[in-house]
């Protein structure tokens, strides 16, 4: 039976004696109609992940279980995009990994040079941090006015950050270091026009950039990509997920085109891995060969 909390009682999980089969039912009742009610389909993410940021979602609303939240997200559009938020991680940079984006430079850019026209997908872009940084690099190497970059989300209020192009002005030291790390061949401070507690950056960034809402579990491929990236998003999927994502993005990129996936992530074992030859193992780019 579940347990009511103690007032104030901090939650990092469940109150000690939550009963864990009753948890994992009240957890896949309330996905289920989450996807149900609103489409959004996290029925197939890793457990223990989703797990945890239900029960931060519930500390933060002050309930006291999962069926709880079930009611309120299901009657409260806001609450259900609060907990949208906490559900898809956001968390990104500029630059990030800047030895990914040195190799993308040296190793990917000279490839693209062979297309009259460029596509590339940023699958999963958040913020558009990521977004931003690879129109820079393809800005420097004189290759963004023949690229068209599609940058998609599941989440819309991210989307909306990253149409804006406003980043934190805090964040700008880490974000020069990094532009340097990678290769960087201007000063960095030359992309964008502080103001207030913000860093604007040049509009015409993504002169060629497309911002749209797509979901990787429930919606088609859309075009054929010369490049796909889409990095520290498949690691907070299940296995069969992952490889239902993976017959996306083989679906959609051209032969040899190329898959960029997250430090931490990696094609091992996945029903996909014959397909695709290992450019750079480190930075985790594959090449479709198959
Ligand atoms: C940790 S961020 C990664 C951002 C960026 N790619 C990077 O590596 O810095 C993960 C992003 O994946 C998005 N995401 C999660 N599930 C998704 C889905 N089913 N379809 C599309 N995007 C999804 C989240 O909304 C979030 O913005």
């Amino acid at each position: 039976m579940a347990v009511p909390l103690k007032p104030n009682q901090s939650l990092n999980g469940p109150p000690v004696a939550y009963d864990a089969e009753l948890e994992r039912v009240e957890i896949e009742l309330l996905l289920e109609g989450v996807f149900r009610h609103y489409g959004f389909d996290f029925r197939s993410y890793a457990y223990a992940s989703i797990r945890r940021r239900l029960w931060k979602r519930i500390e933060s609303e002050q309930l006291q279980s999962i069926s709880e939240l079930q009611a309120l997200v299901l009657h409260d559009a806001a609450a259900m995009e609060r907990l949208l938020l906490d559900l898809s991680v956001s968390v990104t940079a500029m630059f990030r990994d800047p030895g990914f984006y040195e190799v993308f430079r040296t190793d990917v850019v000279p490839l693209l040079r062979t297309y009259p026209f460029i596509r590339i997908w940023h699958a999963g872009c958040s913020t558009g941090e990521e977004v931003y940084s690879t129109a820079i690099v393809l800005e420097e190497e004189g290759l963004l006015d023949r690229t068209r970059i599609y940058a998609t989300d599941i989440n819309d209020v991210v989307l909306q950050e990253a149409r804006g192009g406003i980043f934190p002005l805090n964040r700008m030291q880490e974000y020069t270091e990094n532009y340097i790390r990678a290769g960087g061949r201007k000063s960095f401070s030359e992309y964008y026009t502080a103001k207030y507690d913000g860093a604007l950056f040049s509009p015409s960034l993504t002169r060629n950039v497309v911002f749209s809402q797509h979901n990787l579990v429930t919606d088609r491929s859309f075009s054929e990509f010369n490049v796909i990236f889409c990095r520290n998003v498949l690691i907070y999927f299940d296995r069969d997920l992952q490889n239902r994502v993976h017959s996306l993005f083989y679906e959609s990129l051209v032969m040899f085109g190329i898959l960029a996936m997250g430090s931490k992530e990696s094609l091992r074992f996945s029903e996909y891995e014959a397909c695709y030859e290992l450019l750079h193992p480190r930075e985790k780019l594959y090449r479709k060969v198959d």
